[in-house]
């Protein structure tokens, strides 16, 4: 039996941040934030939205989007490092929010690979067929852990919630290959403290290193060609870390998901709302190959390979 994703849906606050506004709030210019990260705004969360509201709208998106009823949910899993609180999880106060009753609940913490450790985690109950249908959910509110003052962090990150409900699909469908990891030594370079703290250059080194080689794993695991992907959704970080991606899987630009512009770095959010905004153009299909890869703080990584389609 084959995990795959069977609904999905996301979440992003009304507020729209540009960079303009940061212009006006810290020394920096649109022009830095454009030509170095490829962001132009971001959707910001208010005081009153916390990473479960958001989780919650996306998540009740994904289980209509699925077709089935939230007591058909047998585990949550949400990919988060901003929950509203340690304990309890996002995931027991979606439980109960949604109505989940006979579901387990937990988060994972592996920052912007989260959502691909979710969907791991996921694929595996299923696979097992200790469970039919999971809530996978990548959720963060970054602009609560964001520095204001520091314009190194601050112009990169964004809030909002992506989700998935996966379950058994047909053969030859859903999740085709994967890989995941960590490299604790480098915890240095990305970590929250109060606020979010970075060496941009390591990360980035790591990052463009990470990405390529993982996305290349999967493939091969899979058994598949790089003419075979018909869609690459990387984690939206920077733009020139997702375009050396990118161009090691030998790939047009056009077979790339770009929501960076809008959104920013959404963290273990950015790959379920890139699906949704590809799906909505009309650009994924039945039986199209998808690789999707993110890495992120810890240092973790994680890559997938999808066939889409029930
Ligand atoms: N506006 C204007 N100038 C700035 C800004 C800003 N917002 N931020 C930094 N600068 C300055 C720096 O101070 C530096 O000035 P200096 O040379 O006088 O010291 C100059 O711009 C260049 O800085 P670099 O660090 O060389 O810039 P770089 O081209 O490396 O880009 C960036 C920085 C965008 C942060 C890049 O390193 C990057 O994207 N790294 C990866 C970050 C990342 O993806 N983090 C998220 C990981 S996911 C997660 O888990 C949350």
């Amino acid at each position: 039996m084959n995990a795959g994703i069977i609904g999905i849906g996301r979440y992003l606050p009304e507020k729209i941040l540009t960079n303009h506004d940061l212009e006006k709030m810290m020394d920096t210019s649109d022009e830095w934030i454009r030509t170095r990260t490829g962001i132009e705004e971001r959707r910001i969360a208010d005081d009153q939205t916390d990473s479960s509201d958001m989780a919650f709208e996306a998540a009740q998106k994904a289980i209509a989007d699925a077709g089935i009823s939230p007591e058909d949910i047998d585990m949550i899993v949400t990919a988060t490092v901003t929950p509203d609180t340690p304990f309890p999880s996002v995931s027991c106060m979606l439980q109960d929010r949604l109505g989940a009753k006979k579901a387990a609940a937990m988060d994972v913490s592996a920052a912007c690979a989260g959502f691909i450790y979710g969907m791991i985690t996921a694929k595996n109950f299923i696979e097992t067929n200790a469970y039919k249908y999971i809530l996978v959910v990548g959720v963060e509110k970054l602009s609560k852990i964001t520095d204001w003052e520091d314009r190194n962090t601050a112009v990169l990150f964004g809030d909002g919630a992506g989700a998935v409900v996966m379950g058994p699909v047909s053969e030859g469908r859903g999740i085709l290959s994967f890989e995941l990891g960590a490299d604790g030594s480098g915890g240095k370079y990305l970590y929250q403290d109060k606020y979010i703290m970075m060496n941009g250059r390591e990360v980035f080194k790591f990052a463009v290193r990470q990405m390529g080689e993982s996305s290349v794993n999967v493939l091969e695991k899979a058994g598949l060609s790089k003419e075979d992907v018909s869609i690459f959704i990387p984690h939206q970080a920077n733009i020139r870390i997702m375009e050396s991606a990118r161009q090691r899987l030998e790939l047009p630009p056009e077979k790339m998901s770009k929501t960076i512009h809008k959104y920013g770095n959404t963290s273990s959010a950015s790959i379920p709302i890139s699906i949704v905004e590809e799906l909505e153009a009309g650009k994924i299909k039945d039986d199209d190959v998808i690789v999707m890869v993110g890495f992120g703080g810890g240092l973790t990584w994680g890559a997938l390979a999808l066939r889409w389609g029930r």
